[in-house]
């Protein structure tokens, strides 16, 4: 069923695991994600991006593209739609209208006070409709569509218990030295201020830039009260790689369906690897 992130989070920071966000971008994603979540039954997030919700036609499109999927597919599992790094407040209501059953509102680069004005007003309107709200503090490094994190900034433990106590979010993304897309050595995530903030928060904390971590620092995370982590970029690079070694092995291919349909099977392993290592097979 299409439900809110709220328990699936609680449920997973309670049994030490975390559920993935996997960002969809078109048709083969989302069956690709559908398709993996379901064998492993294990609970999923269908991340969407401002950008890959407008590519895929808008918001309303996404939602029936999801239900209709879920649908054929007959899906038993637990499915969030979810907005990433929602803009602002409008973004999001028009997220929560079309029917995505959870947003993100990322007022993180604005001021702390602006940062918790806009996220309760997010969370009044979204909690009215059912739908769980995750915020964000710290900067994210990287740049995902047209979400650029200039420098990393850890976020800071005692802003992240106000922000959590004024306006009633339902998990927390503190920016704790995590990239988004590649990263460049390895990650120097902030273990002790995350265990910090899991404690002063009580809330699920969600680790952004999950690409390329290490296993032994997912489970690091994992065990410190991270019960959410987005994927994106690896999804992305598992499908071109196989796009692209196909192409050129066969340069007079024509039929789409030969392509993305080995690309949609790449993304379906990549996701499988990941709902492992994440420990939320079987948490359905
Ligand atoms: O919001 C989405 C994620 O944080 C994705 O990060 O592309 O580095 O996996 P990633
Ligand atoms: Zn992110």
């Amino acid at each position: 069923p299409l439900v809110s992130m709220k328990e699936m989070l609680i449920k997973a920071k309670e049994g030490k695991y975390a559920v993935g966000q996997f960002n969809i971008n078109n048709l083969e994603f989302t069956q690709a994600i559908l398709q993996a979540a379901e064998e492993e039954k294990s609970p999923v997030i269908l991340g969407v991006s401002e950008g890959a919700g407008k590519y895929m036609g808008g918001f309303v499109a996404v939602v029936h593209m999801v239900k209709g999927l879920m649908e054929s597919y007959n899906i038993t599992v637990p499915v969030a739609i979810h907005l990433d790094h929602g803009s602002s407040f409008e973004k999001c209501k028009e997220a929560v209208d079309a029917g995505f059953t959870s947003v993100m509102i990322d007022a993180s680069h604005k001021p702390f006070e602006e940062n918790v004005e806009i996220t309760k007003k997010v969370v009044e309107y979204a909690h009215s409709k059912g739908v769980s709200v995750e915020a964000e503090l710290g900067i994210v490094g990287g740049q995902e569509d047209d979400v650029v994190g200039q420098g990393i900034i850890y976020a800071d433990p005692q802003e992240c218990k106000q922000l959590a106590e004024l306006t009633g979010i339902d998990c927390l993304a503190p920016a704790l030295g995590s990239v988004h897309g590649p990263y460049k050595g390895e990650p120097k995530l902030g273990f002790k201020e995350m265990e910090e903030i899991s404690n002063l928060t009580g809330l699920p904390l969600v680790l952004h830039g999950g690409t390329g971590i290490p296993t032994k620092d997912i489970q690091r995370a994992i065990s410190l009260g991270t019960a959410k982590i987005n994927v994106n970029t690896e999804n992305q690079i598992a499908m071109t790689k196989v796009v692209r070694e196909i192409l050129e092995n066969d340069p007079k291919l024509y039929d789409p369906r030969k392509y993305l349909g080995p690309g949609r099977e790449a993304i379906k392993q990549t996701v499988i690897g990941k709902i492992r290592e994440f420990g939320s097979s079987n948490k359905a």
